[in-house]
C-alpha cells in the first residue's frame, strides 16, 4: 500500500507498546521518520531499536504528557532531529477502570480524574498546540487523535475514561474546523477492546480474565477482540493523503460493537 507519506516525520505518543509501536512499524514501512514519545523508556528504546535495525529512521524522545513543558521540548526536539512535523498521532491514554477498581462515584478519587483527561485530553491539545506552527507547514499535514467506542457510548466503570474519551470526539471535530483554513487534516480513530497491555491490565483485574476476554469479543460483531494491527490499519490511512477528504471524522474501528448493543453467544474455553 502506497499511503504516499515517504518522507513524512510523525510524532507517536505512548508509541513505545500497544497500537502506538504498532502504528509505528507501519509508519517505517511506509518510509515514515518517526518520533516515538513515552514514559516506558525501557519498552520505548526497544521499540525504536526494532525500528531502526529493520532500516527506518526512529528516535525515542522521553516525555511525560502530564508535563507541558515536556510537550514543548518534545516538538522542539523533533524539529531539531527531523526538521518539520507533518503527522501528529496523539495516541498515549490511560483507562480509569482498573485504577478505581469499580469505584463509585463518590468513591473516584479526584486526582484519578485529573490525571485521565491531563493525558487523554489536555495533552492532546497542549501538543496540536506546540505542533501547529509546523503542521501548516506541511502539504500533508494530519492529526490524528486515539478516541474509543466510549467516546461514543457509556461503559460501566469509566467514568472519566468515557468522559475524558468523549471529549477527545468533540476536541478533534473543533480543532478539524479551527485548523482546516491550514489545510491540516484532523481526525479520531476509535477503537473497541483492543489485545494491548492496557487490555491485559483490566482482564487481570477482573475475577476470571479468560471469560471476560470472551465476553468482550463476544460483544463484537467480528466475535473477537481488536489487533493492534487492525487499528494501526486504520490510523494509517487517516494520517495518509489518501483521505484527503476526511477531516472531522470519528471513525470507529470497533469490530461492529457499536452497531448493535448485543451479546454473541460466549465462546466456551
Ligand atoms: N486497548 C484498548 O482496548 C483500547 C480501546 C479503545 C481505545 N484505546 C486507546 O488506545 C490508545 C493506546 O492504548 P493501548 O491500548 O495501545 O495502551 P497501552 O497501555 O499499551 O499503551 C499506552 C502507552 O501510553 C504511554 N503513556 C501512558 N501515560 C503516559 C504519559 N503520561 N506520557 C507519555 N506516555 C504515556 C504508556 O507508557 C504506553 O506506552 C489509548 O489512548 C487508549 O485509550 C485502547
Amino acid at each position: 500500500m502506497d499511503y504516499q507519506l515517504d518522507g513524512a516525520v510523525m510524532i507517536i505518543t505512548g508509541g513505545a507498546g500497544g497500537i502506538g509501536a504498532t502504528t509505528a512499524r507501519l509508519a517505517i514501512e511506509a518510509g515514515c521518520r518517526v518520533v516515538i514519545a513515552d514514559i516506558n523508556s525501557t519498552a520505548a528504546e526497544a521499540t525504536v531499536s526494532d525500528l531502526t535495525s529493520a532500516g527506518g529512521e526512529a528516535v525515542y524522545v522521553e516525555c511525560d504528557l502530564t508535563d507541558p513543558l515536556a510537550i514543548e521540548r518534545l516538538v522542539a526536539e523533533t524539529v531539531e532531529v527531523f526538521g518539520g512535523i507533518d503527522v501528529l498521532f496523539n495516541n498515549a491514554g490511560v483507562a480509569d477502570a482498573m485504577l478505581t477498581d469499580k469505584l463509585a462515584i463518590d468513591e473516584l478519587p479526584i486526582e484519578v480524574w485529573d490525571r485521565v483527561f491531563d493525558i487523554n485530553v489536555k495533552a492532546m491539545f497542549l501538543l496540536c498546540r506546540a505542533a501547529y506552527p509546523h503542521l501548516k507547514k506541511s502539504d500533508r499535514a494530519a492529526i490524528v487523535n486515539v478516541g474509543s467506542v466510549g467516546s461514543i457510548s457509556a461503559f460501566p466503570h469509566t467514568l472519566a475514561y468515557g468522559a475524558s474519551k468523549g471529549a477527545v470526539a468533540l476536541l478533534t471535530k473543533n480543532l478539524a474546523l479551527e485548523l482546516s483554513d491550514d489545510a491540516i487534516r484532523v481526525n479520531a480513530i476509535c477503537p473497541a477492546t483492543t489485545e494491548t497491555q492496557m487490555t491485559k491490565d483490566y482482564l487481570e483485574a477482573q475475577g476470571d480474565p479468560e471469560l471476560a476476554a470472551r465476553h468482550m469479543a463476544a460483544s463484537h460483531l467480528a466475535g473477537r477482540l481488536g489487533q493492534p494491527q487492525d487499528i494501526a490499519n486504520v490510523t494509517m490511512f487517516l494520517a495518509s493523503p489518501l483521505s484527503s477528504f476526511v477531516t472531522g471524522a470519528v471513525w470507529l474501528a470497533d469490530g461492529g460493537q457499536l452497531a448493535w448493543r448485543g451479546q454473541k453467544e460466549v465462546v466456551s474455553a
